[in-house]
């Protein structure tokens, strides 16, 4: 059986509460009802695919837990084949802790629990199951480094295609790179590469500056659209104006979406109108996982 997409990625818990504003370093602030619900930018991404039409599979590690289980029923509900997230007996379910300000912007802190016992050997073992020249891998950087790399790895040897979302930002190898087609970064994330700060207006030399080390590229910016670049060229297109609630997994929604259209056999240029429409949907809804339908 061959998969057209794959998710690797982290499954959280998110621990979400609203605040007039981010606390700063010893302070403490008073902030609102505590709401809880799904997350973790594996299980985000592999759920905005699935509502894009894809179905994908997802590679992923839960605690054997509530969470977990919570998890497991958000993924599956929402089209996700669950078939291969491990359910790890000694580690927690990870879980985001999340405040929300109230212009939509998000600060997070993530304890990674299973998803640190994401197992390369068994991630490697399914794609080599799964993966044809024609199925596309969207990973991030929630799971351990190493996995992502031997996923990519395992990729190459069957001329399948990695799409890589370099969050949480990190130095990873140049060779890592070079496979990306596209690497995903947003403004902050091409800064760390570029090593200086991009903004919107500079998003297009950056994304030809990174295009010197992967295969393409795409930098999300937020309210302002995204730019992608590839060996045909740049393009860039802008974000409809809608009303934000939660930019929570917006990114997510974006990448997910976005490698979906490529796993269908979409262009670069069709693929980032449905990341754009998909991000603009994602931060009209409450948490980071779209409501169930
Ligand atoms: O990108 C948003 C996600 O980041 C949240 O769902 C949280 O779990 C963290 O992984
Ligand atoms: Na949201």
């Amino acid at each position: 059986m061959s998969a057209s997409l794959i998710v690797l990625g982290s499954a959280n818990t998110d621990l979400t509460v609203v605040v007039d504003r981010h606390p700063r370093p010893g302070e403490t602030l008073m902030g609102g009802d505590l709401v809880t619900s799904t997350g973790g930018k594996g299980a985000n991404q592999a759920l905005a695919a699935a509502r894009a039409g894809a179905m994908p599979v997802m590679l992923a590690a839960v605690g054997d837990d509530a969470n977990g289980r919570a998890l497991l029923d958000a993924l599956g509900a929402g089209g996700v084949d669950v078939s291969s997230v491990a359910v790890i007996p000694d580690a927690p379910t990870g879980v985001a802790l999340i405040t929300l300000d109230r212009a939509g912007e998000n600060s997070i802190v993530v304890s990674p629990g299973a998803n640190a016992r994401v197992d390369a050997a068994a991630v490697v073992a399914r794609i080599d199951e799964l993966a044809g020249p024609r199925t596309v891998l969207l990973a991030q950087l929630e799971v351990p480094l190493a996995v992502v790399e031997a996923a990519a790895r395992a990729l190459e040897r069957h001329g399948a295609r990695l799409v890589l979302n370099l969050s949480p930002s990190r130095a990873v190898e140049p060779w890592l790179l070079e496979l990306c087609d596209p690497l995903i970064v947003n403004a902050a994330e091409a800064g760390d590469l570029l090593g200086r700060a991009v903004d919107a207006e500079g998003a297009e030399r950056a994304a030809a500056e990174l295009l010197d080390r992967c295969r393409s590229v795409v930098i999300t910016l937020g309210g302002a659209g995204a730019v992608a670049a590839d060996s045909h060229g740049a393009l860039r297109r802008e974000a409809p104006r809608v009303e934000v609630v939660d930019t929570t997994g917006a990114g997510d929604a974006f990448a997910g979406a976005l490698a979906a259209e490529l796993a269908d056999g979409g262009t670069l240029a069709s693929a980032l109108d449905r990341g754009i429409a998909a991000g603009a949907a994602a931060v009209q809804w409450p948490g980071a996982q779209p409501p169930r339908r």
